[in-house]
């Protein structure tokens, strides 16, 4: 029961995870991109990221316990995974945090093209990595084949 409270809280947390990077995406497509509404959709997807790993904790003690975690290498395939996706997020990040200081003392702050394009090119590669990511987490629940 524990551990099905737990698989659900991780799966919405996912798909919110999914729905706020496609929306983040999806600003930074429009010519002017909403610089606080983007800061907000960002700080939701670094609370929801840490709730993951909290979740997902608990999951590996509770269930099949972390021996079978350890020994398993679609866990540690997952977890480098969503590490990476972490490092990689970092940069655009760090862009949204100052574009929302620049935009605080300039309403009308639109941030440069070229960090648009590299905020962009992060977030769309970070939802490319959400698909090796989710195969390893089934691969991982299954194995030993
Ligand atoms: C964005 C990040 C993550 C995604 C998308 C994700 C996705 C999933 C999915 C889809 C499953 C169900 C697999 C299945 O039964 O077919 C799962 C299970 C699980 N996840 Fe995650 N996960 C993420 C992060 C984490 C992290 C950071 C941890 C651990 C620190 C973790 C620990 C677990 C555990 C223990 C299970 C249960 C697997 C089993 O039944 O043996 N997850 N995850």
């Amino acid at each position: 029961m524990h551990d099905l409270v737990l698989a659900i809280l991780h799966h919405l947390l996912f798909l919110g995870l999914i729905v706020m990077l496609a929306s983040e995406l999806a600003l930074l497509r429009t010519p002017e991109p909403p610089v606080k509404r983007l800061a907000g959709l960002d700080a939701g997807y670094g609370v929801t990221a840490l709730l993951i790993v909290l979740v997902g904790v608990g999951r590996v003690m509770g269930g099949k316990g972390w021996a079978f975690y350890e020994a398993n290498p679609f866990f540690w395939a997952k977890i480098a995974t969503f590490a990476l996706i972490g490092l990689i997020s970092i940069r655009p990040t760090l862009a949204i945090l100052r574009w929302r200081k620049a935009a605080r003392t300039a309403p009308d702050y639109v941030p440069p093209q070229a960090e648009l394009t590299a905020a962009r090119r992060a977030i769309g590669l970070e939802i490319l990595l959400l698909i090796p990511l989710l195969a390893f987490a089934a691969a991982m629940a299954r194995w030993p084949f």
